[in-house]
């Protein structure tokens, strides 16, 4: 599916389940693969991300089965029992894989190395590259400091750090907490914003010795002898790939959207505060916990009346940094726009987003201011229909096959199948839901 069509719709209905959510998926794999004993796992992100981060972990050794319903069962090698990859690892287009297996394998007593596709490569790493250096990793890096990444055994293994992340990240924090399993001694993060917390409630989870005393801060003893297995565990619905659907329900009165089993981790539910902010409130149907995790379905009526407006920045903007470019979206069927700011982190993701907003917005004949941390987005703004460039980004693509619905005429969303890096399914989702 190179390119896909999609005509306007007047409603969104029935109810949809989001795949299992990425973060959660590639954090319960690796630390499966860590722990002692078998693990099983259900509704486990059929994103192809989440495949690269199960094809790295058997290159590692591990024994993996997956099956297409999304039950996965890992056999876990133990902390140390990780066997050296026959080649370098390929983590594709996913950020994460390759930041946090970095600092799985900074810490192994056998050289390794890791990459991924074009647009992981011109991704910057130095933010992995000075913490993980301190702990003392060796860890040799491409031209301006990109992958792939090469790793040497670090003479006398690691130790633990107090370190102070500059840019608000959960794939740095996870990167020096998994190194932190094999270090000596206290390894401390403190965050200024608080990221999404999933490394932390798992580790715990399976027995990790980890206290957080404190906002924004976590502290891992190590090393860490052994982790506990995860058993029958069920991934919570991915709530970034569930903000397509919601912010599409948001503007259109004639929406009525169920969305069942998605992550309530307080540190992702941020949207459900800017909808509400906006005028469209999504009700929470049943609220479970699941090792530590929350999750539950959420239903959303289209609006009686119209949006307002929002600004996102702090805590918010860190939280709602993968719901950007759909917000970006929205906020062209909104009355007074959003503004965003403190988000420079957009302009090195899968793709420059804030650049990418722009250019596909500009396409439909709209307006987006840029900055360099941020845009605003103008309100009471009509769409018409265009040919748009996901530029091998999945959010952009579905981001705009939500704009495509509200435009006049149809649109045409190059490179669509890239989707699939986190939610293979959305396009069929999309057809099911979408009432013409
Ligand atoms: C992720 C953290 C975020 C997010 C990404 C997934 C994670 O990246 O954008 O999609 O699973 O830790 P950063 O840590 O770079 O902000």
């Amino acid at each position: 599916m190179p390119e896909i069509t999609i005509a306007p719709a007047r409603g969104l209905h029935g109810a949809v389940t989001p795949p299992g959510d990425k973060s959660i998926s590639h954090r319960c794999a690796m630390l499966a693969a860590l722990a002692e004993g078998r693990s099983t796992l259900s509704h486990y992100s059929a994103g192809a991300d989440c495949h690269s981060t199960l094809a790295c972990l058997r290159a590692l050794g591990v024994a993996i089965e997956a099956k297409d319903d999304g039950t996965v069962a890992i056999a876990g090698a133990g902390l140390r029992g990780l066997r050296p990859p026959d080649t370098a690892l390929d983590a594709g287009n996913s950020g994460t894989t390759l930041r946090l297996l970095s600092g799985i394998l900074a810490a192994q007593p056998f050289a390794g190395a890791i990459g991924g596709d074009a647009s992981l490569s011109r991704r910057p790493m130095r933010r992995i590259l000075e913490p993980l250096g301190r702990m003392g990793a060796r860890i040799a890096a491409a031209p301006g400091d990109t992958p792939p990444l090469r790793f040497t055994p670090a003479p006398g293994g690691l130790h633990g750090i107090a370190y102070a992340p500059p840019v608000a990240s959960a794939q740095v924090k996870s990167a020096i907490l998994l190194a932190g399993l094999y270090a000596r001694g206290e390894t401390r993060v403190r965050e200024a914003l608080p990221t999404r917390d999933h490394t932390e409630l798992l580790l715990r989870h399976l027995g990790a010795p980890l206290e957080r005393p404190g906002q924004g801060e976590t502290v891992l003893h190590g090393p860490v002898e052994k982790l506990r297995p995860l058993e029958n565990y069920r991934v919570p619905g991915d709530p970034s790939a569930a903000a397509f659907f919601l912010c599409a329900a948001a503007a259109m009165p004639e929406a009525e959207l169920t969305v069942e089993e998605v992550s309530l981790n307080p540190g992702r539910a941020a949207l459900l505060d800017v909808l509400a902010r906006l005028g469209a409130r999504a009700q929470v149907l049943a609220l479970e916990e699941r090792a530590g995790e929350l999750a539950g379905s959420l239903r959303l009526t289209g609006p009686s009346q119209g949006l307002g407006g929002a600004a996102i920045e702090g805590t918010e903007a860190v939280a709602l940094i993968d719901e950007a470019p759909i917000l970006a979206v929205l906020a062209t069927r909104t009355r007074d726009g959003i503004e965003f700011r403190g988000m420079a982190e957009l302009r090195v993701k899968e793709s420059d987003r804030i650049a990418a907003i722009a250019q596909n917005l500009r396409a439909m004949g709209a307006v987006c201011e840029e900055r360099a941390d941020g845009m605003f987005v103008p309100g009471g703004q009509k769409l018409r229909g265009a040919r748009l460039r996901s530029g091998h980004d999945h959010r952009i693509a579905m981001a705009f096959a939500i704009a495509a619905l509200w435009a006049e005429g149809e649109s045409v969303i190059e490179d669509a199948e890239c989707a699939a890096i986190s939610y293979p399914a959305f396009y069929a989702d999309l057809a099911r839901l979408a009432r013409r």
